[in-house]
């Protein structure tokens, strides 16, 4: 089986980029980045200081002058990494509705992606990582040797979500979720484009387990012309 070095994973929303990355990544022993975090951290620092969130040039400054460092787990609290920023843990902070609701603000800014694209590359050179966002096929890593494009339904990625938060999510919560997520699809549309020579993957009933078996399968098979 072809080992590609540097896996790129892109969509939308919902569509289990952060499930399906980490699993891969685990299976393959690679590093597992969330590009999201990096947005969000420097959305939480601009919230904190109370910065204008409207000013570009001033967010462009913070994304530039902000340590932002993804590491190993640093607690034992179900945590996929740790997320520190100038040395301080905000791995939960990073998940914060205020924080959520912020976040596609500030990651619309080119100067800010310009900073943000420029770190990730440097992670991602490193190699045998698998790096998910939003434009890492197209922008971050183009060269990278399998680029996945994870697709699902609104429904579903709503359905996913209203699970995660409760076992048994009535129509409210549902409403509610799939509203939001209709909202960060618009938000989010200038960076949501498969790149060329992405694979598509729909992932409407499937589970993170089947679609580490699509991969695998795909890298045995496809991927090795
Ligand atoms: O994947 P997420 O929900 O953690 O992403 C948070 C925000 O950052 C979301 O608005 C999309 C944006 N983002 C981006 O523009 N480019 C990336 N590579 C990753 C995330």
């Amino acid at each position: 089986m072809l080992q590609p070095s540097v896996i790129a994973i892109d969509g939308p929303a919902g569509a289990g980029k952060s499930t399906l990355g980490a699993l891969l990544a685990s299976h393959l022993g690679y590093l597992y980045f969330d590009t999201g975090v990096m947005y969000r951290a420097l959305a939480l620092v601009a919230l904190q200081a109370r910065l204008d969130l409207h000013d570009e040039a001033e967010m462009a400054k913070l994304a530039y002058e902000v340590q932002i460092e993804v590491v190993a787990p640093t607690t034992d609290d179900g945590r996929q990494y740790t997320v520190l920023v100038n040395g301080e843990d905000v791995t939960w902070a990073i998940r914060s509705p205020e924080v959520e609701r912020n976040v596609s603000l500030v990651a619309r800014y080119p100067q800010v992606r310009r900073e943000m694209v420029h770190q990730q590359q440097q992670i991602g050179r490193r190699g045998n990582t698998v790096m998910v966002g939003r434009d890492i096929g197209t922008i971050v890593m183009p060269d990278a040797d399998l680029k996945i494009f994870l697709e699902a339904s609104l429904q579903e990625r709503a359905r996913r979500r209203a699970v995660e938060r409760d076992d048994d999510p009535d129509q409210t919560l549902m409403a509610q979720i799939q509203h939001d997520l209709a909202r960060r699809d618009q938000l989010d549309d200038h960076v949501l484009k498969p790149a060329d020579d992405a694979v598509i993957l729909q992932t409407d009933g499937l589970s993170p387990d089947d679609e580490l078996a699509w991969i695998l399968d795909y890298l045995e098979r496809d991927h090795n012309g």
